[in-house]
């Protein structure tokens, strides 16, 4: 049993048994409590922010060990390892001597998993290695920065049958997967449109330095392209809920982006006129709305939202003939169930009903407990060697919108969106959050 299992938590609502007796199954098993003789052996790549959080969720699973810590600085590898000791008694070795040093911790790591957290430049690349080296990647977002690499992706992992999955969170998340319950159970009738956003103000910590202002190095993307930037976190979930890759697929992109104001704007407010990032050209709209549509109808609408100061947000909002809901509301309507009619009504009580499986024990640590529960899912495949949870053409199409958006915005255009299935869609059925994988 792992750490976490041994907590007490208090179940919220009665769904999980609920759910488990409705048609097809519509909650994922948790076989996390299994007897396993030998370890689980996981390397980080990228033992920055991410990476270090990530190691921290995944030390409290019993059967999981740190055997090796990649990083280009050595400091940030040897804190990681410290953590491994402190926390478990693991003593995993280090990799921080060049650029590429992680292929030389995929060839001698003998590792089950990888997680790479580093530059997003990396990601694809590492992620095919591993692959080649029958090594379960586990990828920060996004997977892959280009479309051609969205391809190698799906590509090699049909080729060495190594699961591949981005850990995109977001999916994860409590609200989302019961939503994703409701969805299946047909209580918003057929889904036609959803929309969704990641504004979330990271000028002031994230792209640049909070102190000073200086360049980090996801700046650099500001400076030379004008996209959807980080797509992954709001589209996540919506791909689950309108059955794309299995049953439907996205067939175009349309994206359209405003003016550069914030960054310059920030700067001067922040650090006064005489800041090199003040007077700057940035190429990257402060925001980028994209709209895909699907060969069944159905339309997304997505907000890249990351250079204006507000309070975070995804704003998703999901829409069927029978219903809509609304995540910053933090309301639903139905209209077999609302009292009243063509009025809002409040959310919480529907998660709490329609809770996810997978979200029966509670979860804490990162992120309220997501970035836990997708790494136990995560491991879990590993631990079986079985089918990820989000698999690798999810994964290519949310990570395929950023390449993608820039293009249409460049092009000012509509564009194809490849399907990474190759019509496979049109027979794979539902699997995220299932107990049977297509
Ligand atoms: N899912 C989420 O909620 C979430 C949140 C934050 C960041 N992220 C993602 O995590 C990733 C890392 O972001 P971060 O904020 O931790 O950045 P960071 O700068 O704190 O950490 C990145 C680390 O990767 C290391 N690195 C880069 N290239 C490397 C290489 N070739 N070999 C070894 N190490 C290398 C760097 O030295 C650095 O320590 C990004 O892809 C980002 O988009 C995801």
């Amino acid at each position: 049993m792992n750490n976490f299992s041994r907590r007490k938590f208090i179940k919220s609502g009665v769904s999980g048994s609920l759910l488990l007796g409705l048609p097809g199954s519509l909650v994922a098993g948790y076989p996390g409590t299994a007897d396993h003789e030998s370890k689980i052996k996981v390397g980080i790549i990228g033992t920055g922010n991410r990476g270090t959080w990530l190691m921290r969720e995944l030390l409290k699973i019993d059967d999981v060990e740190i055997t090796a810590v990649c990083d280009l600085y050595q400091d940030r590898a040897d804190r990681a390892v410290s953590i491994c000791r402190d926390t478990r008694n693991q003593n995993p070795q280090i990799y921080s001597d060049s650029k590429n040093t992680w292929k030389k911790l995929l060839d001698n790591g003998k590792l089950d998993a990888v997680i790479i957290a580093t530059y997003w430049d990396s990601h694809a690349e590492i992620a095919l290695y591993a692959m080649e080296n029958g090594i379960y990647p586990g990828i920060e977002v996004p997977a892959a920065l280009t479309v051609d690499d969205c391809w190698q992706l799906t590509e090699t992992s049909e080729k060495t049958n190594i699961p591949c999955m981005m850990l995109e969170n977001w999916s994860f998340r409590r609200d989302n997967l019961a939503a994703l319950n409701m969805v299946r159970l047909g209580m918003l009738g057929e889904i036609v449109h959803s929309h969704c956003a990641h504004s979330h103000d990271c000028i002031d910590h994230w792209f640049f330095d909070r102190n000073t202002g200086e360049d980090r190095w996801a700046a650099e993307y500001l400076v030379r392209y004008n996209r959807d930037q980080y797509p992954t976190h709001s589209v996540g979930p919506v791909l689950s809920w309108l059955d794309i890759n299995c049953g439907d697929v996205i067939t175009e992109i349309y994206s359209t982006a405003t003016a550069s104001k914030g960054i310059n704007a920030y700067m001067k407010r922040q650090f006064g006129e005489g800041h090199p990032n003040a007077k700057r050209t940035f190429s990257q709209g402060d925001i980028v709305t994209s709209l895909l549509k699907t060969k069944q109808g159905k339309t997304i609408v997505i907000n890249y939202d990351m250079q204006l100061p507000r309070p975070y947000s995804n704003r998703w909002m999901l829409q069927g003939t029978l219903g809509i809901y609304d995540e910053e509301k933090g309301s639903i309507y139905l209209t077999e169930n609302s009292p009243r009619y063509h009025q809002w009504e409040l959310w919480q009580p529907y998660e709490e009903k329609y809770l996810h499986k997978w979200w029966e024990e509670g979860s804490d640590g990162g992120h309220g407990g997501t970035d836990f529960i997708m790494l136990r899912e995560f491991i879990n495949a590993v631990r079986v060697k079985g089918p990820v949870p989000l698999d690798v053409y999810d994964s290519a199409v949310m990570s395929a919108i950023v390449e993608l958006s820039g293009i249409s915005i460049q092009k000012n255009k509509p564009v194809p969106f490849p399907d990474f299935t190759k019509g496979k869609w049109k027979d794979r059925k539902p699997y995220f959050g299932l107990d049977k994988i297509a």
